[in-house]
């Protein structure tokens, strides 16, 4: 599409992520088509009409040629007549976004790839990502929830059970009453990231799952999953409590594998600006548990920096060899990537012995400003062996440079550092003292 965004790569790496509940839509008999269409047609002429007429409306922007949009559409239409019948009426359209006439709306809208839905609620004056599932059934489902109130209060044990689902992330406020300061800023958060996640709001701690009397009232409670289970948060400043959640809710190792329970994590791991490390195994091989629990290690040990951990399995990670120019066979490979460009450096592993020290030597030196340059430098192509020739060769060659944090350097580097570098031609850049 038109837009170049910093971003745009990411819609890739998102498409491949959902390629497999596409491509099980795809397999599935278009029996919707020959039915009336319960999807509305909008374009740059009808869009602003539509979305002033309707209080809840999602839209559906997307190219004809792309094939997850094609997938969709089937699903989409079903969900549309589903709904038609639903109160308060849940409006379903679409704007076809590749048409020239339309494309001030993607822009206007931040379409980055295809499909994007938003919800449209209150005449355009709440806009979120749709982030829910892609068939017809679930598409109900999330929709349904989307429209009634943000946040639903706990009363019983029976009604904990019903709403929070132990696979999902759930936030809960526990308070001693449902007004105040700290009640308005809850729901204010609930209806804000609504789409994302599932909230709920009790006087009793007690009746929620591996809840406890004894909690000191208010406090937001974050149930999850995955690694510690329980996290609690007692700032209830708005952006604070945004923070403490969007912190709270990915597991410190993304699983990229074919269980769409991990899909909303892998979203956010590749929305994220940070350095990511990712190690792509073949999961039915026998070396992958000693990979995964040494990697487990190390993402704790970097708990505290900003770089963020993703194990993928070769099957299902096959776009993301392509998009870095990987090859399958390379695997075990483990790669930094340098926030959300395509720059990053890769290492074939032999074992899990040299990965935690290339970790940290990658992930603490790659941001000098010597390897910055060749990082830069247009000579340099995404995904090279790079590692193999420099940070290993630097511990039998170790000429030092003291390197200085530069304001541009992530803020878990130490103010001062000292950088090691390959006596080799590739490597003579000066690190910047
Ligand atoms: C992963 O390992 C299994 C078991 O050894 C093998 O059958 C499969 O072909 C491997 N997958 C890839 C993509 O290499």
């Amino acid at each position: 599409m038109a837009t170049r965004s910093p971003a745009a790569w990411i819609s890739l790496l998102l498409a491949l992520a959902l390629a497999l509940s596409a491509r099980a839509a795809e397999e599935a008999p278009a029996a919707a088509a020959a039915e009336g269409e319960a999807v509305l047609t909008l374009d740059v002429d009808t869009f602003d009409e539509a979305v002033a007429k309707h209080p809840f409306i999602v839209v559906e922007f997307y190219a004809p040629w792309c094939g997850h949009c094609k997938a969709l559409a089937p699903e989409y239409e079903k969900a549309a007549q589903s709904l038609s019948k639903h109160d308060p009426p849940i409006v379903l359209a679409k704007v076809d976004a590749n048409e020239d006439k339309n494309r001030p709306l993607a822009t206007k809208y931040e379409v980055q790839g295809f499909p994007t839905l938003k919800i449209f609620r209150n005449q355009g004056k709440n806009i979120q990502e749709y982030k829910g599932p892609r068939e017809a059934e679930g598409i109900v489902e999330y929709l349904k929830k989307q429209v009634g109130p943000a946040s639903k209060e706990i009363k019983s044990p029976e009604d904990a059970a019903s709403l929070i689902d132990d696979k999902k992330i759930y936030i809960v406020g526990v308070f001693t009453e449902f007004s105040g300061t700290e009640f308005t800023n809850f729901m204010e958060v609930a209806e804000k990231l609504r789409s994302d996640y599932d909230f709920g709001h009790t006087l009793h701690a007690n009746h929620l799952p591996r809840g406890d009397a004894a909690v000191e009232r208010p406090l937001v409670r974050l149930l999850k999953p995955f690694d510690e289970l329980v996290v609690d948060s007692k700032d209830f400043d708005i952006a604070a409590l945004e923070k403490f959640i969007d912190a709270s809710s990915t597991p410190r190792v993304v699983t990229f594998d074919k269980n769409p329970d991990n899909h909303p994590y892998l979203l956010k791991f590749f929305q994220s600006s940070a350095p990511k490390a990712m190690l792509f195994v073949n999961f039915s091989t026998g070396p992958f548990d000693s990979f995964k629990s040494t990697y487990a290690a190390a993402a704790e040990e970097f708990k505290d920096k900003e770089l963020k951990f993703l194990i993928g399995d070769i099957e299902a990670a096959q776009g993301a060899f392509q998009y870095f120019g990987l090859k399958e066979e390379q695997a075990p490979l483990i790669l930094i990537q340098d926030g959300d460009s395509k720059k990053s450096l890769s290492l074939f592993l032999r074992s899990t012995t040299s990965l935690l020290r290339w970790l940290w030597l990658t992930a603490s030196t790659m941001w000098c400003s010597s390897l910055a340059k060749m990082f830069l430098s247009s000579s340099m192509p995404p995904g090279v062996d790079t590692a193999r020739s420099w940070p290993l060769s630097w511990r039998r060659q170790p000429p030092h440079l003291k390197v200085m944090r530069k304001s541009w350097l992530p803020r878990w580097m130490p103010p001062q550092m000292t950088c090691p570098v390959s006596s080799t031609s590739r490597a003579t850049q000066p690190c910047t003292l």
